[in-house]
């Protein structure tokens, strides 16, 4: 522990460059948590894909005990808590987390929510049934470290499901602080790619091409068991300017993986 007061001294780089974006940008995320807090059935992605139309979910997590990999305001945690798991979740903002006791105070639904790096959990090895990130430890941590200690805590057999942005969306948008959409042009390379930086204080994110994945998958102890690339449903619209449903049509803009673990 530092000797500072400030509790992020001592964190890697990215991860306190994280917090800092990450408590800035809260407040613009309280009403999206509310709505999907609200939500009757869970939607993935930026078209909101039903879970019933992707099957994200085991079909049955009753009595499961699940950690949410950088949980924000902890509505996918919810979403599993009224499907009868035992969800905890772990977040690296504290205003992201103050967000997420006042969605829990307001719906009447409380879990444990700590503090911390998903890099770097509190948590006992082999302590989860299911390890689930939605756009949280899946892009915001250094993949070489999230999926070995999500495999720690995971249990044998247990499942790790995460979404993230698609692969080749990472290398069709341009750079820009006004985040413009997707081009049909391969801006940057893909062999090499890991860690992303935008211009202007976006934060630090990582994305691995589809082989470093499979290999970082298979030697921390997982198999492979779907790669569901996310297509807009008829009708689809996206409040996100850096998204396209045109675009989307044609190639994956959101990749959802699931593995578990063999050993
Ligand atoms: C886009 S939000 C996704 C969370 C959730 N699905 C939501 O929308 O509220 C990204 C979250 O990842 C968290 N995060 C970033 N780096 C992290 C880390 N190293 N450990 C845990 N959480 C992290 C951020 O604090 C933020 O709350």
């Amino acid at each position: 522990m530092s000797s500072t007061s400030d509790p992020g001294a001592d964190l890697p780089e990215h991860v306190r460059r994280n917090r800092e974006y990450w408590n800035r940008e809260a407040a613009w995320y309280v009403e999206a948590g509310r709505r999907n807090w609200a939500a009757a059935e869970p939607r993935w992605g930026v078209f909101g894909v039903p879970e019933a139309d992707l099957h994200v979910l085991p079909a049955d997590v009753e009595g499961k005990d699940v950690v949410e990999l950088g949980c924000g305001t902890a509505y996918i945690s919810a979403w599993l808590a009224r499907r009868g798991a035992r969800p905890v979740g772990i977040d690296n903002s504290p205003e992201q987390l103050a967000t997420a006791r006042i969605l829990q105070a307001e719906f009447g639904l409380t879990f444990p929510l700590h503090l911390g790096n998903a890099e770097t959990t509190p948590f006992a090895d082999s302590s989860f049934d299911l390890a689930i990130s939605e756009y949280g430890a899946s892009i915001w941590c250094d993949p070489c470290k999230w999926i070995s200690e999500a495999a720690r805590i995971l249990r044998p057999g247990g499942e790790l499901v995460y979404l993230v942005n698609g692969t080749i969306w990472m290398l069709a948008i341009p750079d820009g602080e006004d985040e413009p959409p997707p081009t049909d042009r391969l801006l940057r390379p893909y062999f090499g790619m890991h860690r992303f930086e935008w211009p202007g204080d976006f934060g630090v994110e990582f994305h691995v091409g589809y082989g470093d994945m499979i290999r970082l998958l298979r030697s921390s102890g997982f198999e492979v068991e779907d790669l569901i690339e996310v297509r807009p449903p008829a009708g689809a619209t996206t409040g996100y300017a850096y998204h396209s449903v045109d675009w989307s049509r044609r190639w994956p803009a959101e990749e959802i993986w699931k593995a578990r673990k063999v050993r």
